[in-house]
């Protein structure tokens, strides 16, 4: 069992309380930033209260297992690790760590292509554990290749396409501060997006702030319908949309021949006011049913019942963001690994008391909405 000054970590919980002593204040504002009031950020965690178990009672639940498949592939359980940008501010080995964590646990790491360390080494640290690749449409589309270029050739399965960030949102840390470890330090560089170009070059030349503001502008790409299709025109690998929050998106995507949808709200980062990711994941399931899409769900999960829930409405399987990082900041990979065991504990004890044995086998009214009376 974790210990924090002889205080076990047990929880999800206990996990943030301990990385926001330990994180410096700039990490812990960058990670745990959301865009407006904050309403979305909140609302996704709070939105879970809404909804309630019922469950079945006088079933065998014996036998029970966790696993399941995200796109065809294996993992202990249908919990896994969401995209996050610059683990530096959690652990110096950054998302080596992180992959190494989630490998451990058995289950999916998703890498953000904002990340520190780069694609192979992260292959190489992991290279037993299911990977897939998270890209942004960067102006110059060059960049973006490359990315899926480097991950096909490192043995990641799927690229993930984060679709809600046509512009950065209005966030409190991320009034492009100049100052910081950010921008100023050279060991923050985003390393998979430093590549063999002129323009990046010179980027480099003058400076690492200047890369940083290169790549930010080069981040608030147009984009349509047409990349999704040139994406999928440059790679064989299966591509997962994440982003998307309401039926209609869900049904373009599935007619733009997508494998995979992650209902989210990017944790509130980028336009508050929007539908925490739980409350849209029935409207996203039943627009793409039948159509052999599977769909996932990030933001707010916080516990095992948050787990059974979302399963429960119809997501294949949650990614948890900030919850990874805290671990990371306590206890590098093992704390990786412990988090995700623990939500994982969390869930079978709640799928378990709830009559049912294995994810593939919640019933669809497992879950109600809890009664405002
Ligand atoms: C610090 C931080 C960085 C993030 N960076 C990315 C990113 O690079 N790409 C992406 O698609 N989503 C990114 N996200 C959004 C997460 O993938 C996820 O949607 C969000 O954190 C919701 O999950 P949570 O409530 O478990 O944190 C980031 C979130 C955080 C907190």
């Amino acid at each position: 069992m974790s210990t924090s000054n002889g205080r076990p970590l047990m929880t999800v919980d206990d996990y943030r309380c301990r990385a926001q002593k330990l994180m410096s204040s700039e990490g812990w504002s960058f990670y745990n930033d959301a865009s407006g009031r904050r309403s979305t950020y909140n609302d996704s965690m709070e939105a879970f209260d809404r909804y309630v178990i019922r469950p079945r009672i006088l079933r065998d639940v014996t036998h029970r297992t966790l696993s399941t498949t995200v796109l065809g592939q294996p993992i202990s359980m249908p919990i896994c690790v969401a995209p996050t940008s610059y683990h530096r501010y959690a652990h110096t080995s950054a998302e080596v760590e992180t992959a190494k964590g989630a490998a451990d646990a058995d289950t999916l790491f998703v890498m953000s292509c904002y990340a520190n360390a780069s694609i192979s080494d992260v292959s190489r640290a992991a290279p037993g554990g299911l990977k897939w690749m998270q890209l942004y449409l960067f102006k110059d589309r060059r960049i973006s290749e490359h990315v899926v270029k480097e991950a096909e050739k490192e043995g990641f399965k799927a690229i993930v396409l984060t679709v809600d960030l046509p512009f950065t949102g209005n966030r409190a840390f991320s009034q492009k501060r100049p100052s910081g470890k950010y921008y100023q330090d050279p060991t923050f560089r985003p390393e998979n997006l430093a590549i063999d170009i002129p323009e990046i070059h010179k980027a480099i030349q003058s400076g690492d702030v200047c890369i940083r503001r290169f790549l930010e502008e080069q981040g608030e790409s147009p984009q349509t319908w047409d990349d999704v299709r040139w994406l999928k025109s440059i790679t064989k690998l299966p591509i997962v949309l994440k982003g998307i929050l309401t039926g209609e998106a869900a049904r373009e995507a599935a007619d733009a021949g997508v494998s995979g949808i992650i209902v989210s709200a990017h944790g509130g980062r980028q336009i508050d006011g929007i539908s925490s990711p739980i409350d849209a994941l029935t409207e996203v399931v039943s627009a793409v049913k039948g159509r052999g899409v599977e769909v996932y769900m990030d933001g707010g999960v916080m516990s095992g019942t948050d787990v059974l829930k979302a399963l429960g409405l119809g997501a294949r399987a949650v990614l948890i963001g900030k919850p990874v990082l805290w671990a990371l900041a306590c206890e590098g990979s093992s704390g990786v690994k412990n988090v995700l065991s623990i939500l994982g504990a969390e869930l079978d004890s709640a799928l378990a008391i709830s009559g049912c044995t294995s994810p593939n086998e919640i019933p669809s009214n497992l879950i109600g909405r809890k009664s405002l009376l």
